[in-house]
Formats: structure tokens, C-alpha cells, sequence
């Protein structure tokens, strides 16, 4: 007789996404993610409406992923779940919830640092070797991350101010583009011309980064131009300020690659779903012999296939967590 699949039911909730994964020996049976469009006639996301969102959502968004899994709640050997950083009332519902779930099933609870989970995401379908070094991107994070094994990670360097999703995202804003605006920045630079325009780059020490002046610099330069200006040139504006996004998290990737001898390479987190910096991971690929890991789309995005990723091999370790934990805002890697 073999042994017994492991069954792991990840939960993810940090932000305006709520999500439920069922991974059977680290392969995903069902991935499902429910957004939350409340978020768009205010041009961000609203904490309150966020945690709204999460509590309507959850009890069906993980119905369907054990649905689409074919198991039953009783077959579960644990669940993994978000447990910061992030907005409090979104990670309080999917805290609660996993703790709920937890004690009616008497199984163990295992608590993942959001940001683990982002680079659990070269574990579901890369192959990338020990050590690598993880660029995490998202809207509320810049990391370069030094990955040792599948629970051991060290941050290297990271933002002192804004993430380079803010980046987008404000950028996007002050050109009056629909929330999240990354995504539409990007669709926009793919026609654009990205040495039009320059903004300068920030000088930060060692391997952390900056991103508020570049914002600052993308306010100033869009507010000399006429609303016909930017409307007729906003194809180059985003590509130039994407070209110039990408070159700051470049220039310090290159860095650590260098000040570590690590060459095994990746890019995690919302923003790694940007077509410039995919391309440009691709580039240096080639030019500096990297081996290099991007995520499939899905994976880059807030998703709980990641969460449970990287609950199976913490629970593999024994690494469980209990009931007492509580979910943090701030939560350090
Ligand atoms: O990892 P994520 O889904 O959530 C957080 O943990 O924050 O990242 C969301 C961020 C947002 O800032 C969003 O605008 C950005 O990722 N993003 C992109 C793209 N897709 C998502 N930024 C640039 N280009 C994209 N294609
Ligand atoms: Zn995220």
C-alpha cells in the first residue's frame, strides 16, 4: 500500500482578493480566486469594504475549490493561511476562518507569511535550484530575498518608502486610469516608445530600494504637460516610466546576484506579471547566463495555491502553527 496523499487547503485573504487552493502532495487540484470589483468606483482598495467582501465570499470560494477538487472537507490533513502581512479585518476573516475550519476538523493550522507564499510560487511549476535570489514585487513590497531551501529565506535588501506596484499604481492614477492600475500601465506601454521620456533614478544605499521620487518626478513631469499632451503621448509616458521602474529593481537584482554568487534567479508578486519586466528577466537571462524562474501569470497575482505551496512544505517540516496565533498587519519575513 503507498502512503497516504497529503491534502493541504491553502486560504488567502491579505488584501482584495479572497482565495481557497487545494494542493494534494504539492500539486494543485483547484486554484480559486474571487476579486473584489467594489474596489473600483474609489479608485483603490477600501479596507472596510475589502473585509466586507472577504466575509461574503469565503465560505463559497473554498466550497468550490474542495468541489473542484473532488475531496471532502474530512479528507484535509491541514490548512495553510494567511497570516500577514496585510489589512487586519482582511486577514481577521481569513484567520477566522481557517482557525474555525481547523478545530471542527481537528486538523493542524499552518500560518504563512505572505510574502513566503509569494515565493512559494517558483515551487508549483520552476525549477529552480538552492539558493536563488527572489525579487518579490507587489503592491505593498520590494524585496530581494535570498532563498536557501524551501522554509529558509533572508531579506536582503527591500523599499524604504513605496513598493513598485504604489509605483504603478500611482502613476496609473495620475493619468486617470482605472484601479489596480499596474495592469493598465503596462497594456499602455506595450505601444509605446520607452526612451521618449526620462525620470531620474534614486540613489539608496546597498541593496534596499526607493520608489517614492520616482512617483514624485512622474507627478511633476505630467503636470507641465496639457491634458491633449498626455493623451496623445500617454503610450510613451508609461513606457518610459515602466522602462524606468524596471531599471531600479534591475540595477540592485544585478547587484545581489553579484555580492552573492547566486545566478539562480526569480521574480515574484503582482508586478512580476508585467510584460517589460518579464522580458527584461528574460534579457539578462541570456546576457549574464542566469537561470531564471518567472511564474505563470496566475501565480504572480494574489492567489492561495502559493499560501499552500508554501504550507505543504512547512507542514513537511512539522511546522504548524496553533490557535493562539493572531494575524499580523505587519508580519516580517
Ligand atoms: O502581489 P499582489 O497581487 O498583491 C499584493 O500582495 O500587494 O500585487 C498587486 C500589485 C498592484 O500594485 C498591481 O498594480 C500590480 O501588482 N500589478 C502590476 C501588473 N499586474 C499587477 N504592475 C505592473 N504591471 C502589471 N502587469
Ligand atoms: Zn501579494
Amino acid at each position: 500500500m503507498g502512503k497516504k496523499p497529503t491534502l493541504i487547503l491553502g486560504i488567502e485573504s491579505s488584501c482584495d482578493e479572497t482565495a481557497a487552493a487545494i494542493l494534494k502532495d504539492g500539486k494543485i487540484l483547484a486554484n480559486k480566486v474571487a476579486g473584489q470589483a467594489v474596489h473600483t468606483a474609489y479608485g483603490g482598495v477600501v479596507p472596510e469594504l475589502a473585509s466586507r467582501a472577504h466575509q461574503s465570499h469565503i465560505v463559497p470560494v473554498v466550497s468550490e475549490a474542495l468541489k473542484e477538487a473532488g475531496i471532502e472537507p474530512g479528507e484535509l490533513d491541514a490548512i495553510a493561511y494567511t497570516r500577514g502581512p496585510g489589512l487586519m479585518g482582511s486577514l481577521l476573516v481569513g484567520s477566522s476562518f481557517a482557525k474555525s475550519l481547523s478545530l471542527a476538523l481537528g486538523i493542524p493550522l499552518i500560518p504563512v507569511n505572505h510574502m513566503h507564499g509569494h515565493i512559494a510560487s517558483h515551487f508549483i511549476e520552476n525549477d529552480l535550484a538552492f539558493p536563488f535570489l527572489c525579487l518579490t514585487v507587489s503592491g505593498g513590497h520590494t524585496q530581494i530575498v535570498r532563498v536557501d531551501s524551501f522554509t529558509e529565506m533572508q531579506v536582503l535588501g527591500e523599499t524604504t518608502d513605496d513598493a513598485a506596484g504604489e509605483a504603478f499604481d500611482k502613476a496609473a492614477k495620475i493619468l486617470g486610469l482605472p484601479y489596480p492600475g499596474g495592469p493598465e500601465v503596462d497594456k499602455l506601454a506595450e505601444s509605446g516608445n520607452e526612451n521618449a521620456f526620462s525620470f531620474s533614478h534614486p540613489r539608496v544605499p546597498g541593496l534596499d530600494y526607493s520608489f517614492s521620487g520616482l512617483k514624485t518626478s512622474f507627478l511633476y513631469f505630467v503636470r507641465k504637460l496639457s491634458a491633449h499632451e498626455v493623451q496623445e503621448r500617454r503610450h510613451d509616458i508609461c513606457a518610459s516610466y515602466r522602462k524606468a521602474i524596471i531599471d531600479v529593481l534591475m540595477e540592485k537584482l544585478i547587484r545581489a546576484t553579484e555580492e552573492t554568487g547566486i545566478k539562480n534567479v526569480g521574480i515574484a508578486g503582482g508586478v512580476a506579471a508585467n510584460k517589460g519586466l518579464r522580458r527584461r528577466m528574460e534579457a539578462e537571462r541570456m546576457a549574464r547566463g542566469w537561470k531564471v524562474s518567472i511564474p505563470a501569470f496566475q501565480y504572480c497575482t494574489d492567489n492561495a495555491a502559493m499560501i499552500a505551496m508554501a504550507g505543504y512544505y512547512l507542514y513537511r517540516e512539522g511546522k504548524t502553527g496553533s490557535q493562539e496565533e493572531a494575524a499580523k498587519a505587519r508580519y516580517e519575513l
